[in-house]
């Protein structure tokens, strides 16, 4: 069957318009991140609280600001913060909805703690309780699409506003500018009436198997974790993330017991060409030791030359494949009714 009817039959709420988006998505994005006021001083640690698509964005902003963040970052995934959090701590809350229950218990502790405090929400209980707090800021994003296809969003606005805190850098004007038409190539490479669709070609390979997604620190391993969770929720498959060189050390020897079954695993590289000499060549050893117990590896890199378009590009690309894949698998990729159902029933 032809993509073109497989969209029109599972895409009901038109997720690929998010996709297409991306690029004007970043563009609006660091313009909030520009506009985004507020001081906050004395910092020397972040905590930033979140679930799924949003709670992602503490790995990407981690990794990405790698190597100029002046204070550690960390992520939180439940519901209480460590004992570490004080009034030094600035504590970024985000939740796209803005009622996840986990980000507003920590958002709370944070509070207690006396940290500094930023909500990224586009509404909900955490608005609410950002706008009745003087001390507390706020910035709001626009609503009405899935939290995982707002990446975006969700994080390019931080990297400006910690750059001007002098916490961190963002992207210069030429980084901004390659981006954005590296971005607008790929959307236009990868939309479903694209001549020769490398995405929808590799979803071809991986939409029936369950995928091991490796990527390595600092730049792709929390992509790979993105893509994991983009390939559970749009695609409704199992996926497995881990990174290089960790997985090294450990996850290597788990292929053995995988021998008999060869056929129904593959894995897919996120690579990038400032790895470090050693990681490259980690890839490489990996590739021969993992390459005869699945059945195919495959690569995927970011595309320019400055970090952001590497970054923002892998992602978007990553994006296009959970994207195929659901469609190959028949699912559409905006429903997540077992996620909302266990938001009901908690
Ligand atoms: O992608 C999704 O819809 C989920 O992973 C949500 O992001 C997650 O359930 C948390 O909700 P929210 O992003 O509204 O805080």
């Amino acid at each position: 069957m032809q993509i073109e009817h497989l969209v029109a039959e599972h895409d009901r709420t038109n997720f690929l318009n998010w996709l297409r988006d991306f690029p004007q998505q970043v563009e609006a994005a660091i313009e909030l991140g520009e506009q985004l006021d507020g001081r906050v001083d004395n910092i020397n640690k972040i905590y930033i609280g979140g679930m799924g698509g949003s709670g992602i964005t503490g790995d990407l902003l981690a990794g990405f600001l790698y190597e100029n963040l002046r204070v550690p970052v960390r992520s939180i995934r439940h519901y209480s913060l460590p004992a570490a959090v004080d009034r030094q701590t600035l504590f970024i809350a985000i939740s796209y909805s803005g009622n996840t229950e986990e980000t507003v218990s920590l958002f709370k502790a944070a509070g207690r703690a006396g940290a500094a405090r930023l909500v990224v929400s586009s509404g909900g209980e955490l608005t609410e309780q950002a706008e009745l707090d003087p001390d507390s800021l706020l910035l709001t994003i626009p609503s009405g699409q899935p939290p995982r296809a707002s990446a975006p969003y969700l994080f390019i606005p931080l990297i400006y506003w910690l750059d001007r805190l002098d916490l961190a850098r963002a992207p210069g004007s030429d980084a901004v500018t390659e981006t954005l038409e590296e971005l607008e190539k790929i959307t236009e490479e990868l939309a479903p009436s694209g001549a020769e669709n490398p995405a929808l070609s590799l979803a071809g390979r991986l939409h029936d198997k369950i995928n091991l997604l490796y990527g390595s620190q600092p730049l792709t391993a929390p992509l790979a974790l993105r893509l994991k969770n983009q390939f559970n929720e749009n695609a409704k498959m199992m996926a497995f993330a881990n990174e290089l060189p960790e997985l090294n050390h450990n996850e290597i020897m788990g292929w053995r017991q995988l021998a008999d079954e060869t056929d129904s695993y593959r894995v897919v590289f996120l690579r990038d060409f400032a790895e470090h000499p050693r990681v490259q060549k980690r890839f490489d050893i990996t590739a021969e030791i993992v390459g005869e117990q699945v059945q195919g590896i495959d690569q995927l890199a970011g595309r320019g030359e400055s970090r952001f378009s590497r970054f923002m590009t892998l992602m978007l690309y990553s994006d296009y494949v959970s994207y195929y894949c659901a469609l190959l698998r028949g699912e559409d990729p905006s429903e997540i009714e077992s996620i909302e159902l266990l938001k009901r029933l908690i």
